[in-house]
């Protein structure tokens, strides 16, 4: 138990199913909240680094990378003042860290040990994690005060919700990670269909008691043509009525 709060809300965006939403929301929750004059760290996490274009950046051009953190702990290199944001980028060299990191000592707090110097700068620091239950979204839990689940309310997205809660649970239990908290789930891509609907209450009840449900965030093509521009959907389309869901994330996750 932490006697005092933390000052920085260390937040995984988490899901182990692809195509959630994700680094949508890292990058446009982080804008949201950086327009509130919160300091905001976004962490790409995931090989693949679509954070990293989605912010305008070409992973394969960067040399200093996440990866050289997580593997050989390095600084975090960090690049200022992307719409308002910073940003650590990834590319694939992450990709190692499974085999890299198999045989490692205390591999499970290098992003926790990483992250640890740059934290007094930022309110909150936003982790992308991969579409994985494999390594690197250990390291991002473990680093974690706070987990932020998006999800399709589609059927499918029910298949893997146990072994979400699962790893989640275990994680708490085995002390690495006992003060992970869940911040929200948000249900993302939401169709206003029946099924959708159904989707939704039943979201609802499965989390009730463990996380609070946010308002869904509407499927809107727009969301995808901002990251095609390397623009959060508030600077590609600032009048778009699915921003008012944002700041309402927002304003709970200032609450934390
Ligand atoms: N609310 C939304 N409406 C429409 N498209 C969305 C929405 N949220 C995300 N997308 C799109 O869905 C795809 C997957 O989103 P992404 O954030 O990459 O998911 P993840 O990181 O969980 O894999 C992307 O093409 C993204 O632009
Ligand atoms: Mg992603």
């Amino acid at each position: 138990m932490r006697s005092t709060q933390p000052v920085t809300n260390v937040i995984s965006l988490f899901n182990q199913a692809g195509g959630t939403g994700k680094t949508t929301l890292a990058m446009n929750l982080g804008y949201s909240l950086a327009q509130r004059g919160q300091r905001v760290l976004l962490v790409d996490m995931d090989p693949q680094s679509s954070l990293t274009v989605f912010m305008g950046l070409q992973p394969h051009e960067l040399e200093d990378t996440i990866a050289q953190s997580i593997l050989d702990r390095a600084p975090l290199p960090i690049l200022h003042d992307i719409h308002q944001m910073d940003l650590v980028p990834s590319n694939l060299t992450l990709s190692a860290a499974d085999v890299r990191l198999a045989t490692a000592i205390s591999k499970e707090t290098r992003l926790k040990k990483a992250l640890a110097p740059v934290e007094p700068n930022y309110d909150f620091v936003l982790i992308d994690c991969p579409p994985t239950l494999g390594v690197l979204s250990i390291l991002s839990l473990v680093a974690s005060t706070h987990i932020l689940i998006p999800m399709q309310t589609q059927y499918k997205s029910f298949v893997g919700l146990d072994l979400l809660l699962g790893t989640i649970n275990e994680l708490q239990q085995e002390g690495v990670a006992s003060d992970l908290k869940f911040a929200g789930v948000i249900p993302n891509l939401h169709d206003r269909t029946a099924q959708g609907k159904e989707i939704l209450q039943a979201v609802t009840e499965q989390f009730s008691g463990v996380a609070s449900v946010f308002p869904p965030i509407p499927r809107a093509v727009a969301f995808a043509d901002a990251s095609m521009q390397h623009l959060p959907l508030g600077l590609y389309d600032p009048k778009h009525p699915a921003l008012a869901v944002l700041t309402a994330v927002t304003q709970s996750l200032e609450s934390l």
